[in-house]
């Protein structure tokens, strides 16, 4: 597993990203603020807290967290070009959020109590799986969460195609742009019949995407269809690892899949969204 964990070894997130932010309006922050706070519980904040965005991508999500009263973040992502994203996400539009913030390029394998601290609400969204050793990034992350603090992530659900997609990512993430351009437009011709068989209009369904954290359905095709290393991991299984650091889930979104408890996944899997308490 050690050779997938270097950052070369990794889809190029961070150009990805910088493309998506400069797309962001008033519009995507305030869904992304939606999507922390239905996280959170619904109407709760974050006022005093010491926050950590673990892969913080484009960085709307710990502008959200400002935006929530967040006393301090602290946002880390091994993509330089994340860092500069979230970086420059931030210094443009947090300056009357309140709150000190910062962003480090940090490996979660890097990230230490005794030289950071704890948190009070350690935010890891859909990145674990991408680290190559899933389950020590979630032990890592986990390790940062303070005496009655939360975790809050959200990992890739098992599904059926898994096998498939791994063969898929590993192939796009190295594959040329051309190449990657010809794989997204299959994908979305294959999706737009798939609405369509279903009775639903694929201009409508990009319309609302929005609804979902901010994000934007052709950037996150990309993000899917490239996102190496990729692991997935069931609800129990989630649970499992949590008892054992000690932390005791307070809420969680997870998809219940159709045939024998997963989904197919012809169109790929979605994140299952977890907050754990440290007890
Ligand atoms: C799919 S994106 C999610 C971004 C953001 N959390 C969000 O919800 O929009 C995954 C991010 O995790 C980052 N990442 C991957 N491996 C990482 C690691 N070992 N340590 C820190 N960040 C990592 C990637 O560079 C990328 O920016």
């Amino acid at each position: 597993m050690d050779d997938l964990i270097s950052y070369e070894s990794h889809f190029a997130f961070g150009k990805n990203w910088s493309a998506y932010a400069a797309k962001i309006t008033a519009e995507e922050i305030a869904e992304a603020e939606n999507g922390l706070s239905r996280l959170l519980g619904g109407g709760q904040r974050l006022d005093g807290q010491r926050f950590l965005d673990i892969g913080s991508g484009s960085g709307l999500h710990s502008l959200a967290a400002l935006r929530l009263g967040a006393r301090e973040v602290l946002a880390v992502d091994i993509d330089p070009d994340s860092v500069a994203t979230t970086q420059a996400v931030l210094e443009r539009h947090a300056s009357n959020a309140g709150g000190i913030w910062r962003v480090e390029k940090y490996s979660v394998f890097d990230l230490s109590p005794e030289a950071l601290g704890h948190f009070d609400t350690v935010y890891s969204w859909g990145v674990l799986h991408h680290t190559g050793d899933m389950s020590r990034a979630i032990r890592c992350a986990a390790d940062l969460v303070a005496p009655q603090g939360r975790f809050i992530f959200a990992l890739y659900r098992r599904i059926w195609m898994d096998w498939f997609w791994r063969r898929e990512k590993r192939w796009y993430a190295h594959a040329s742009a051309q190449s990657q351009r010809r794989a997204r437009a299959i994908y979305i011709a294959f999706f737009k019949l798939g609405l369509w068989a279903t009775g639903r209009r694929f201009s409508r369904y990009v319309e609302s995407y929005r609804a979902n954290r901010g994000m934007d359905f052709y950037h996150d095709v990309h993000d899917w269809m490239g996102g190496w290393p990729y692991e997935s991991i069931s609800a129990p299984e989630v649970e499992e690892l949590m008892h054992a650091l000690g932390l005791v889930c307070e809420r969680s979104f997870v998809r219940k899949g159709r045939i024998l408890g997963r989904d197919f996944g012809l169109f790929g899997s979605g994140c299952d969204e977890y907050v754990y308490r440290r007890q």
